[in-house]
């Protein structure tokens, strides 16, 4: 006796796509195949559906305090949000601060997130002080709880985030001693700040200006800095949220090279250019980096296409717009972030069902490659012994994005009146239904810490 039985639907997979039926039971993927006849507690008729893996939302910041006040998605909404657009996994950042250790971090997190996470999770940690050497110590403690990737800012220097590069190649060659990764949020401070100097001096304040004072060079050198040290140490990196084409192309090249680099993109850089900042709302599409230059934009799809970026994650770090009012004025004072978690899956499976990528890549950037890289060995994938983190998708259904269809917290979405093509109708995480069709079913506390494992590379 089974717990829930998928029938007739199409299976896709990073490689394949194929008629057949799903059966899940105690929370696992207990068998794939054409008639399955077990008996079963639920059955479906998928016909005319796809089955998907759950996506894995690789860069979420929920609840964060970030630009004078906390990102607007708790635990609870955010993974409420993940729920209804598919995401069955999140990996959210806790940030380690001077005089604290990794563990402590990333424990305080996980009692905020336990009792409120909707679907399962998993923590990157940002590492922004090394303690004097003494939290290197602990990385191997970290890598054993199942924190298997570890963060650098080379950026927010007034905010007492970045790192400087002495610092980024002790965690860079930690993390790889350990099993982990470090992933890497590139742009140039010193340069950034200057340009803000200039153009506030000068009476520039409009969120154009965010755009101007963080342009494509900027964003290019820190990510061929990255690139660089990566190399020179041989140690693994993952480049979070690129967004321009010089420095995408810097880190393809040094993946064709053989060097152990991942690309991870963001849908708002594949949808918008800076265009968007000369828009009455620009302030609400100010995140960093901003988005570019049409020529980037077109670089990232090609990437997207050709299989050289490895992953599309969000970088959901919503804000209200009393919040984001804050710089009508000036666009320095404006928070820095997005909404995106439950249009991450949508969007890019919208972008198959156009024909644009396949099914099959759709799954590998959002669910399988970001499985793969970060050590979530019971995640991404639709087979048997796995998670049954499943979404069923309907290529018909037609959906129009508006604040009043989420499911998070905020009160505006830049991605107001997007049009998809295709749309999910219910996840499933462990094989509990936590969307069906609209509605979130699913319980606060329910999701469950994903811990991973080591890289074995
Ligand atoms: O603007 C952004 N991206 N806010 C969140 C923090 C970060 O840099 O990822
Ligand atoms: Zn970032
Ligand atoms: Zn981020």
């Amino acid at each position: 006796m089974m717990d829930l039985l998928i029938k007739n639907g199409t299976i896709v997979t990073a490689n394949e796509s194929y008629i057949g039926d799903l059966a899940v039971d105690g929370g696992k993927i207990a068998a794939i195949g054409k008639n399955l006849s077990y008996s079963s507690a639920k059955t479906i008729d998928a016909s005319g559906m796809l089955v998907l893996p759950g996506a894995i939302d690789a860069h979420t910041h929920l609840a964060m305090p970030f630009g004078g006040t906390v990102s607007a998605d708790s635990y609870l909404a955010g993974t409420r949000a993940a729920a209804c657009g598919g995401v069955t996994t999140v990996f959210d950042y806790p940030m380690q601060r001077k005089g604290k250790g990794i563990l402590e971090t990333v424990e305080a997190r996980k009692e905020m997130c336990d009792p409120e996470a909707c679907v399962d999770y998993a923590f990157h940690c940002i590492v922004t002080d090394l303690n004097d050497g003494a939290l290197l110590d602990e990385f191997q403690a970290a890598a054993d709880y199942g924190i298997t990737s570890f963060k650098c800012f080379l950026v927010y220097k007034k905010e007492g985030m970045m790192v400087d590069d002495a610092t980024l190649i002790k965690v860079l060659l930690k993390a790889k001693e350990v099993g982990a990764i470090t992933n890497i949020h590139a742009e140039n401070p010193d340069v950034i700040d200057m340009n803000i100097e200039k153009f506030k001096k000068e009476g520039k304040t409009s969120p154009w200006y965010h755009y101007m004072s963080r342009p494509e060079f900027v964003e290019a050198e820190a990510d061929k800095r990255a690139v660089h040290w990566a190399k020179s140490v041989e140690a693994p990196l993952y480049i979070v949220h690129m967004a321009d084409k010089e420095g995408l192309e810097a880190a393809v090249l040094a993946k064709r090279q053989g060097h152990d680099i991942y690309i991870e993109t963001c849908p708002q850089y594949l949808e918008f250019t800076c265009d968007v900042y000369n828009r009455e709302d620009g302030r609400n599409f100010v995140c960093s980096p901003p988005m570019k230059g049409v020529e980037s934009q077109k670089a990232l799809w090609e990437a997207v296409k050709n299989g050289t970026i490895d992953t599309i994650a969000t970088d959901h770090c919503p804000f209200m717009s009393y919040e984001k009012d804050w710089g009508k004025d000036d666009f320095t004072k404006i928070p820095n972030g997005c909404a995106g978690v439950e249009n991450l899956y949508p969007y890019m499976l919208s972008a198959a069902n156009e024909g644009i990528i396949s099914f099959n890549r759709a799954v590998e950037l959002c669910s399988t490659n970001p499985a793969k890289i970060f050590g979530c060995t019971q995640k991404g994938s639709l087979t048997v012994g796995k998670d049954a983190d499943i979404v069923i998708y309907d290529p018909k259904k037609a959906f129009t994005i508006s604040v009043s269809n989420m499911h998070s917290d905020y009160d505006h979405t830049i991605w107001e009146g997007k049009m998809l093509s295709g749309y999910p109708v219910q996840t499933y995480v462990r094989g509990t239904l936590v969307y069906d069709n609209g509605a979130f079913v699913g319980k606060a506390g329910y999701g469950q810490f994903v811990k991973r494992s080591p890289r074995t590379v």
